[in-house]
């Protein structure tokens, strides 16, 4: 059962799910389940009687999440406890992902799983805290924190540069933050590798950070975008001063995948080959 099925990776888990024959999946929009609906929860999932659930579904604006900590801690706390206790009842295992927010982005060095999760905003406060609900409630869940995340579908940086790169002559670009992109269809894949490997009858219970190989500012990662695509549009550094945004976010959000990949055995990508992978393959959805 996949929850939050319209987002960016929920639509890749859609996108690939005829690969996975072996899986029978479930997939439900926000306006076919909201999962801070207790009711409503435990009716698709009593429905479905699925042995996973993969939630998808957040409040993932940063700047909507600060205007208005109610909604952000609605979805992104109430909702994650409230899958994580009918997963509990059903006996299903919980993929539940989360974020790089909730770091302080202070680290000289890629997180690793096991560092002080400190958030500086009201995202990254309400993902941390439904992490918290998710090991509270006590079902087998693995917890997936992961990078700056992009995909073929919806709205993101990628996308977004893709198209000025298209429009415009210059695009100034963040260079003083820096952390590690990650394609959502490499998430996908390395879930389904996971499942591949799972045994549902144990009793999972870690958190994972998953994030493509190597490091970069979004200037880096823009000026790669252009290249890649064949863009002649020029990249210029600016210090993120030069844009206004509400709350505060991490300088430096590098995530490290060493022990999802100790641990499953997954190859993890490189940011520049899973950009080209997503650049080649685009359609812009
Ligand atoms: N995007 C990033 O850069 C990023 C980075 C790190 C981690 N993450 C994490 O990765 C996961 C997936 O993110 P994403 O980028 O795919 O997010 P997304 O594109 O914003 O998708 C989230 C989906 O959840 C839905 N949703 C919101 N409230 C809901 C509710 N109460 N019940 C059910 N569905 C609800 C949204 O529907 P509506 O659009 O109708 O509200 C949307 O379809 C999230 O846990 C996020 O925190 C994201």
């Amino acid at each position: 059962m996949v929850a939050g099925s319209g987002g960016q990776l929920g639509s890749e888990f859609r996108a690939v799910a005829e690969r996975y024959p072996q899986w029978n999946f479930f997939f439900f929009s926000h306006r076919e389940l909201d999962i801070s609906d207790g009711k409503h929860v435990r009716e698709a999932m009593r429905q479905c009687d699925c042995d996973v659930v993969i939630n998808c579904a957040a409040f993932t604006s940063v700047d909507m999440a600060e205007a208005n900590p109610e909604a952000s801690f609605r979805v992104n706390r109430d909702g994650a406890g409230i899958l994580a206790r009918w997963a509990m009842e059903q006996r299903a295992l919980l993929i539940h992902f989360s974020t790089y927010y909730v770091f302080d982005g202070l680290s000289p060095r890629p997180y690793h799983t096991g560092d002080p999760a400190v958030p500086l905003g009201v995202y990254g406060m309400s993902k941390l805290q439904g992490e918290e609900f998710v090991r509270q409630a006590g079902p087998s869940h693995l917890i997936v924190r992961v990078g700056w995340l992009y995909s073929r579908f919806g709205e993101n940086f990628v996308k977004t540069m893709l198209r000025l790169g298209r429009e415009r002559d210059s695009l100034d670009v963040v260079s003083d933050r820096v952390g590690s992109p990650v394609y959502a269809a490499d998430v996908v894949t390395a879930v389904m590798g996971i499942l591949g490997k799972v045994d549902l009858k144990r009793c999972y219970s870690s958190t994972y950070h998953y994030a493509n190989e190597g490091v970069c500012s979004w200037f880096d990662f823009a000026v790669s975008i252009m290249k890649t695509a064949n863009l002649p549009c020029r990249i210029l550094p600016v210090e993120s001063s030069a844009f206004a945004v509400s709350g505060p976010r991490p300088w430096y959000s590098a995530l490290s995948s060493t022990s999802v990949k100790r641990d499953w055995g997954l190859a993890v990508p490189c940011w520049q080959d899973s950009l080209a992978a997503m650049i080649a393959g685009n359609v812009l959805m």
